[in-house]
């Protein structure tokens, strides 16, 4: 049964998580969430890297063979996936903004990326843009307010949609946009209030559906379930776990990611 390492600076990468879940249902997974340096968004790049580099050296030290990583952060991705991708033989799929195919579906060639502060000031990113949006309009916002409120929803079960309102508000994406890029795994934990905000006419794009169907093509030899094989079940690290005291049903371990 192939183990599947999913990474992010928090609880972004479980959006990305449920993806894969539904598709590779028969595979063993690890969260880390390095949320002792969250939010990554204001990170360096150096500092991503150096972090991502130690996460490959804890893969190689937990008590099961991890066959694959999911780098399920885009501010991660697009700073560091080819650094982190020489330091291991462990294949590695990372998560970037969905511009390709905003841009094909989008009608009116007007597109807007909502990411974080250090994903949409990224060459990457920029050079995402530059080949796949040629012939169509991309407005850049950044946020990472509405990846604390993401954090807020999902350990406390609710936030303050009024602090959403006010940082949509802030944020200002022109009416003019048909697509919106979830430039950040936290973004589609707030999708349904995003969704109600931006109403009917704006569709909400992220990597999720795309990322499992990879995840699901690159293990595809190892998905064979051998009987009598018990599954483990899903196992949460984080890098400060005495930051995430809310929700009491998740059993964290601690990992440090200080190399
Ligand atoms: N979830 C991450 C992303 O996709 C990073 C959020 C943060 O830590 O700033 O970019």
């Amino acid at each position: 049964m192939p183990h599947i390492l999913v990474f992010d600076s928090g609880v972004g990468g479980t959006s990305v998580l449920e993806h894969i879940k539904l598709l590779v249902p028969t595979a063993e997974y690890s969260y880390v969430m390095d949320n002792a340096l969250l939010p990554y968004g204001l990170q360096s790049e150096q500092t991503i890297q150096a972090r991502l580099a130690c996460l490959v050296k804890r893969a190689n030290q937990l008590s099961v063979p991890v066959d694959l990583i999911v780098i399920a952060c885009n501010t991660a991705s697009t700073h560091a996936l080819a650094t982190t991708r020489e330091l291991t033989d462990i294949p590695i799929v990372g998560v970037v903004p969905a511009i390709k195919p905003a841009v094909l579906s989008s009608q009116k060639k007007h597109i807007a990326l909502l990411a974080t502060p250090a994903t949409s000031s990224n060459a990457y990113t920029q050079s995402l843009i530059r080949e796949y949006a040629k012939d169509c309009q991309v407005d850049l916002h950044q946020s990472t307010k509405l990846v604390s409120l993401a954090e807020q929803l999902y350990w406390q079960g609710s936030f303050d949609v009024g602090q959403l309102h006010d940082e949509l508000a802030l944020i200002d994406i022109s009416e003019k946009v048909d697509r919106i890029v979830l430039g950040c795994t936290h973004f589609p934990i707030l999708k349904a209030q995003l969704s109600q905000y931006y109403g009917h006419s704006v569709e909400l794009i992220d990597s999720g559906a795309a990322i499992a169907k990879r995840v699901k093509f690159l293990l595809s030899n190892k998905l064979e379930v051998l009987e009598g094989t018990n599954k483990k079940p899903l196992q949460f690290y984080a890098t400060a776990p005495d930051n995430l005291v809310f929700n009491s049903q998740i059993e964290l371990q601690a990992m440090s990611l200080n190399c």
